[in-house]
């Protein structure tokens, strides 16, 4: 069995092809550049790219693995959460090839996805899991008692942690997305350079903003010439705010569940301080996170979701909409 996957819920157009055994087939995706003058993505210019790459990008993945969209045994596409004219493009381009090829149809749950990303290669674990989802707009806490069920633990009160990196990024007039830049010049700086506030919120959920407005009275109070020629080390301590918060919520979601498998998904889990200081403080945990090519969003993440369900008999229908907001109904 194999299943093309279908991304489009944001700036990647990506597609992904895997087999029954959860092995990538193929995996291309193209990230839309032409965001990063404006400071964030631009809902209009993302459905245009998505409208102009999804073809040629199918046709390149299909010609890579040596196969024919005959040889698909489903069509797996991204329903939510994410722009709704970017996933009307993956979906209106899933459901055409799902009707014209016959094949099965299946809607996924685009933080699904990102959890199914550590399994790629691998097996389905039949133990609970808990997952920290990182992304551009999610902070999510959430256990996985198998495949389909859920139970969100927390989740972000205000900004995601995605959101927090690439706003402070924008402050220092780097462009967007930022994430990777701060984890860049991070790398060469003392993050005990300034002590930014870490925010205390109550249970299992986080908050970015005071973060935020604090290193904007920062940036201000210093001045630009203090701040560039300290950028590496500031970039280091802001960044090491963020990795603190979402450490110290996880430290507290595994003591009060005491589930020690630990899966660290979605864009931001790409960050190397994250990796570091999980692995170094979390060494009794068993933790996960996705390789590289499987971590920002991708097609493979979403065909290995999409086979789950259609292994298990599941399939949606033509009139499956859009879900801009989705988080978890399944
Ligand atoms: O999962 P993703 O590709 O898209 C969403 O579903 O949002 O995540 C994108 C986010 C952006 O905020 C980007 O700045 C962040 O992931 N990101 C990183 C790194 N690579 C990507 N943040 C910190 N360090 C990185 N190396
Ligand atoms: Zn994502």
């Amino acid at each position: 069995m194999r299943v093309l996957g279908v991304e489009t819920s944001c700036d990647e157009t990506a597609i992904g092809i895997v087999d029954g055994k959860f092995r990538v087939v193929a995996n291309l995706s193209i990230t839309h550049l032409e965001h990063s003058a404006f400071g964030g993505v631009v809902p209009e210019i993302a459905s245009r790219m998505h409208i102009k790459l999804i073809l040629p990008i199918t046709e390149e993945a299909l010609k890579r693995s040596g196969l024919k969209l005959e040889d698909v045994d489903g069509i797996a596409v991204t329903y939510g959460p994410g722009l709704v004219g970017s996933l009307l493009v993956g979906l209106a381009f899933g459901k055409s090839l799902a009707y014209f090829f016959e094949k099965p149809f299946v809607g996924v749950n685009h933080l699904e996805a990102h959890m199914f990303s550590i399994f790629l290669n691998r097996q389905v674990p039949k133990e609970p899991y808990l997952f920290l989802i990182v992304s551009g707009g999610h902070t999510e806490l959430i256990v996985m008692h198998k495949p389909g069920e859920y139970e969100i633990l927390g989740g972000t009160v205000d900004d995601a942690a995605g959101e927090a990196l690439d706003k402070f990024a924008k402050m220092l007039g780097l462009p967007y997305p930022g994430g990777p830049m701060i984890d860049q010049m991070a790398s060469s700086g003392d993050p005990s350079f300034y002590r930014f506030p870490r925010a205390k919120v109550e249970g299992l959920n986080f908050s970015f903003s005071g973060l935020k407005t604090s290193a904007l009275y920062y940036i201000r109070e210093k001045g630009r010439e203090y701040i560039l020629q300290n950028i590496n080390n500031i970039c280091a301590s802001y960044q090491e705010a963020v990795v603190d918060m979402l450490l110290s919520k996880v430290k507290k979601a595994i003591s009060s569940t005491h589930i020690r498998k630990l899966g660290v998904v979605g864009g931001v889990s790409m960050n190397s301080r994250i990796r570091q200081k999980f692995n170094e403080e979390l060494r009794d945990v068993d933790l996960h996170f996705p390789d590289p090519e499987y971590t920002v969003d991708n097609g493979a993440m979403i065909a290995a979701t999409g086979i789950y369900y259609l292994q298990r008999g599941i399939q949606y229908g033509f009139d499956l909409p859009a879900k801009p907001d989705l988080i978890f109904e399944k």
